[in-house]
C-alpha cells in the first residue's frame, strides 16, 4: 500500500503526528511550505482571517500529484478552528486524486471546529472519499494509541475496493 503523507505544520505538531505515521505506514511525506510565511504576530491576524474565509496560500510545491498513490492522507494544525491557507493550497495542488480514499486529521490546542468537515468537503469536490478524521489535541499527538488507531484507518482505507 503506497500512502502519501501531505500536511502542514506552523510549530511542529502537526510534523510530530505526521512523521509518526508516515513512519508505521512506510509512507511518503510531503511538507507544505508558504513561499512567505507568517511571523508570530501575522500567523494570528492575517492567518487566523484567511484560515476562516477558506483562503489558499502560495506554497511550495505548487502541483501535487498523487495518482500512483493508494491513500492520501492530509493533517492540518487548527487556525480559528479552521483548516490553515496553506493545506486549503495543498488539497487545490492535488493532482490524479479523482476516486482517492483518504484519512484527514487536524492537530489542535483544545478543539478542532470546523477545519475537517471543512477540508473534507474540499476533497470530496475534488472527488476524493475522505474514510476517516481524526483530531489530536496536545495530549493526543504523543498518545501512541490515537497514533496507532490512525495507522489502522489508514491502511484499511488503502486497501478499500
Ligand atoms: C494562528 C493560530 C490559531 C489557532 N487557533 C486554534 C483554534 O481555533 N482552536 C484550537 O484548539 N487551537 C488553535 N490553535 C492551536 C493550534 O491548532 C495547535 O497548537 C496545533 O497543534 C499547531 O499545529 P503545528 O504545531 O503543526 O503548527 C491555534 C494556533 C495558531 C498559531
Amino acid at each position: 500500500m503506497k500512502a502519501r503523507i501531505i500536511y502542514h505544520s506552523f510549530s511542529g505538531n502537526t510534523r510530530s503526528v505526521a512523521e509518526k505515521v508516515c513512519d508505521a505506514c512506510e509512507g511518503n511525506l510531503v511538507e507544505v511550505k508558504l513561499t512567505s510565511d507568517y511571523s508570530k504576530l501575522t500567523i494570528y491576524t492575517l492567518g487566523c482571517y484567511r484560515a476562516l474565509k477558506g483562503m489558499c496560500d502560495p506554497i511550495e510545491p505548487a502541483i501535487i500529484d498523487v495518482a500512483a498513490d493508494d491513500v492520501i492522507v492530509i493533517g492540518t494544525p487548527v487556525w480559528a478552528g479552521k483548516a490553515t491557507p496553506a493545506v486549503n493550497a495543498a488539497v487545490a495542488a492535488l493532482a490524479g486524486c479523482e476516486g482517492k480514499p483518504a484519512v484527514i486529521f487536524a492537530t489542535c490546542g483544545k478543539d478542532g471546529g470546523e477545519s475537517l468537515s471543512s477540508l473534507k468537503n474540499a476533497l470530496e469536490a475534488k472527488g476524493v472519499k475522505v474514510h476517516d478524521e481524526f483530531v489530536f489535541d496536545k495530549h493526543g499527538t504523543v498518545d501512541p494509541d490515537r497514533i496507532n488507531a490512525m495507522v489502522a484507518a489508514i491502511t484499511t482505507a488503502g486497501r478499500a475496493p
